[in-house]
Order: structure tokens, then sequence, then C-alpha cells
């Protein structure tokens, strides 16, 4: 795949996902135009990407700082949006900050990434969105993920009406080694939460930031892929 003359926009490149993303499209050839919370975090991440990649400060839970993102960035053929808070918890003790903090982010906030980025991408471009395969693979704590997942993956297929042809697809990860996990839980029970996992799923393993990298690639590469929700989780939600 030859990315040279893509512009890339990537949210929350200190994310595990975002950042493997960011990497393997560079190596592709494409400029990335990424996002983070802080300036020496974004300084970082620019600096061990390199050349190809700049970026740009962005809350999810700001509207204006999403505006002036989406003005900085410019014009861009392809937007992925990792980039959401995170939080587990049954419905009966669940902390309610957290959970309004998860729609802000991961289903407000994609919504308004798209809402901006359309105003500047490509006709020939994409969007990849994020869920998650509690949509489809109920597990006990997570009615926010498996809520907003749901509603991004609906609104997915609503805009890739609206906005063709550019394409909009929705990757659907499944339990992916990546820091969400010692957000969630201690180190120790995000250990032993991977290794339980892997010992069960089919492949043998959990995901890994690469798996999803690829996928999102694949996405991009694949000009007949659309409105779809591409699933990669190892086969979890068979099981
Ligand atoms: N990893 C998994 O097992 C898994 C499974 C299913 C779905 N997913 C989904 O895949 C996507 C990426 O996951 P990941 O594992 O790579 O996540 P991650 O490593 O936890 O990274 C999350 C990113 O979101 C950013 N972020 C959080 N709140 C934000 C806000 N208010 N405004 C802007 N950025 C914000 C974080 O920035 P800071 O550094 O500033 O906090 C960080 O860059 C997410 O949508 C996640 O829900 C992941």
């Amino acid at each position: 795949m030859n990315l040279s003359s893509q512009k890339i926009i990537i949210t929350g490149i200190t994310g595990g996902i975002a950042f493997a993303t960011a990497k393997l499209l560079i190596e592709q050839g494409a400029q990335v135009f990424v996002s983070a919370r802080q300036q020496s975090k974004l300084d970082q991440a620019l600096s061990e990407l390199g050349p190809q990649a700049s970026g740009s400060l962005m809350d999810l839970s700001d509207t204006a700082s999403i505006t002036e993102f989406f003005d900085v960035a410019g014009e861009f053929d392809h937007l992925i949006t990792p980039a959401a808070s995170s939080m587990f918890s049954p419905i009966s003790d669940m902390d309610l900050v957290a959970a309004r903090q998860i729609l802000e982010t991961k289903q407000w906030g994609q919504m308004l990434c798209v809402h901006e980025g359309v105003k500047r991408i490509s006709k020939n471009g994409s969007i990849i969105l994020f869920s998650g395969t509690v949509t489809q693979k109920p597990i006990a704590g997570a009615t926010m993920f498996a809520s907003v997942g749901g509603a991004t993956e609906a609104a997915a297929r609503i805009w890739a009406h609206e906005l063709a042809p550019v394409r909009v697809n929705t990757i659907v990860p499944g339990i992916i080694d990546t820091p969400i996990w010692n957000s969630l839980m201690s180190e120790e029970a995000a250990r032993s939460t991977l290794d339980a996992t892997a010992a069960v799923l089919p492949v043998g393993r959990v995901g890994t930031v690469d798996d999803i990298a690829k996928s999102a690639a694949f996405l991009i590469d694949n000009g007949f892929i659309n409105g779809h929700s591409l699933v990669v989780d190892g086969g979890h939600r068979i099981i």
C-alpha cells in the first residue's frame, strides 16, 4: 500500500491503538495529523513519530477545541477516531460522572469529529470510527462501552449514506492489550484479565495494537468496504 499522497487524522495519539496506527500508516508513506490533550504528550509523540507527523491539542469534552483542531488540520483524506475515555461498572453501582464522560468522548466526541471533519475531507477519503465487541458479546460491567459502541456503529451506517462517496466504517475491537486496561482496573487485575481472556480465546491470545492498526490500514486501502463494522476480536464473540 502506498499512502504517500494521503493525509490522515488520528485522534488521541497517546493511546495504544492510535500510536500503533500512526506508526504503521507513516511506514506506508502517509502524513499524519494527530491530537493529544497535553502539549508535553503531543510533543513526545511527534518526536517519536518523526517528520511525517504533525498535530495539535484537542479535548473531546470541549467542543471549541474540536473545531479549532480541525481548523488547524486543514484539508485531509482519512479520519480515524480512537480517542475516548473508558470505564467499567455494573449499572447498580455506576459512577455517573465517568459514565457521562464516555458519552461525551466516545459517542458525542466521535460524532463532533465527523461533524467538523466532513467540511475538509477528500471525496476519495474515508472515516474509521471505534466501537467494541461488547456490542455483540455481553460482558458484565460494559454498559457504557456497549451503549456508545452500538450507537456509533449505527451512526456510521447512516453517515455512509449521507457522506457518500466518503466511506464510513467502524472497527470493533475485542480485548486488546493497551494502557486502557490499567485505566479500568489495577495493573495486577488487568494482567490477570488479559491472561484469562487469552486462555479462552480460539486464537489463544488477546489482541495487539498492531492487529488493530493493520485493520485500519486495510479499511483505508479497500475502497469497496463501506458502512461496515469490522470485528477484530480473535473470535471472542463466538465463544
Ligand atoms: N483496548 C481494548 O481492549 C479495546 C476494546 C474495545 C474497544 N476499544 C476502543 O478502541 C479505542 C482505542 O482504545 P485504546 O485501548 O487504544 O485506548 P487507550 O490506550 O486508553 O487510549 C485512549 C486515548 O483517548 C484519549 N482520551 C481520553 N479522554 C479524552 C478526551 N476527553 N479528549 C481527548 N482524548 C481523550 C487518551 O488521552 P490521554 O493520554 O490524554 O488520557 C488516549 O490518547 C477506544 O475507543 C476504545 O474504547 C479498545
